[in-house]
C-alpha cells in the first residue's frame, strides 16, 4: 500500500515532518494520536489516566490498521506504536517506514514545552533518557532511518522523497 509511515520517539518531528510532508506529496496526513483522541472524544492523557496504558495500545492499533488501509497518506505514529510486532508488520506492508531519529538533549528541549505526555511525567529528563534506553533498537526495522538532529525540516522531506522514488 502506498503510505509513508513516520515512527519515532516523542519530540523526534514526525508531525512536523509529516505535515509538510504531505502537503508537498497532495497527499491526506494522518496522525494515529490525533486520530484515536477524535475518536474517543478525550485526550491521550485522560485515555491512560481513565483506562490505562494496554487500553490506549489496543486503540492505536486499531487507528493504525484503519489509516493504513485508505492509502496515499502520511502517518505519524505514537512513539510507542512500535513496541508492538504486530503494528511493525502491518506498517512494513503499509508502505515506506520512516524512523525520524533526534539526541535525547534535543528531545528534552523540544517535549519539554508540552507536558501533557503521560510518559514524561516527573523528571522530563529522566524519562526520555530511560525511556529513549529502553527503546533505544525499537525503531531499527524501518525501511529509512533519518538522524534529524542537525537537519532542517526540508532536508529530512528531500531524504524522504528521493527514497521514495524505489519504493512506492
Ligand atoms: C507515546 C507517544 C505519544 C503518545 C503517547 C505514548 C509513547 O505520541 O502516543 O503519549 O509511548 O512514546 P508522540 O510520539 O506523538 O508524542
Amino acid at each position: 500500500m502506498d503510505n509513508i509511515v513516520l515512527i519515532g520517539f516523542m519530540g523526534s518531528g514526525k508531525s512536523t515532518v509529516g505535515r509538510k510532508l504531505a502537503d508537498r506529496l497532495g497527499w491526506t496526513f494522518t496522525d494515529t494520536d490525533a486520530r484515536v483522541e477524535q475518536e474517543q472524544g478525550t485526550t491521550i492523557s485522560e485515555l491512560f489516566r481513565q483506562r490505562g496504558e494496554a487500553e490506549f495500545r489496543e486503540l492505536e492499533s486499531r487507528v493504525l490498521e484503519d489509516v493504513l488501509a485508505e492509502g496515499r497518506q502520511v502517518v505519524a505514529t505514537g512513539g510507542g506504536i512500535v513496541l508492538a510486532e504486530r503494528n511493525r508488520l502491518r506498517m512494513l506492508e503499509g508502505g515506506l517506514v520512516v524512523a525520524l531519529k533526534a539526541e535525547a538533549g534535543e528531545v528534552i528541549k523540544r517535549v519539554s514545552s508540552d507536558r501533557s505526555r503521560p510518559l514524561l511525567q516527573g523528571d522530563v529528563g529522566e524519562r526520555v533518557r530511560t525511556l529513549m534506553e529502553q527503546r533505544k533498537h525499537a525503531y531499527d526495522f524501518a525501511h529509512l532511518s533519518i538522524d534529524t538532529s542537525a537537519l532542517s525540516v526540508e532536508q529530512v522531506i528531500g531524504q524522504i522523497l528521493e527514497r521514495l522514488q524505489y519504493k512506492l
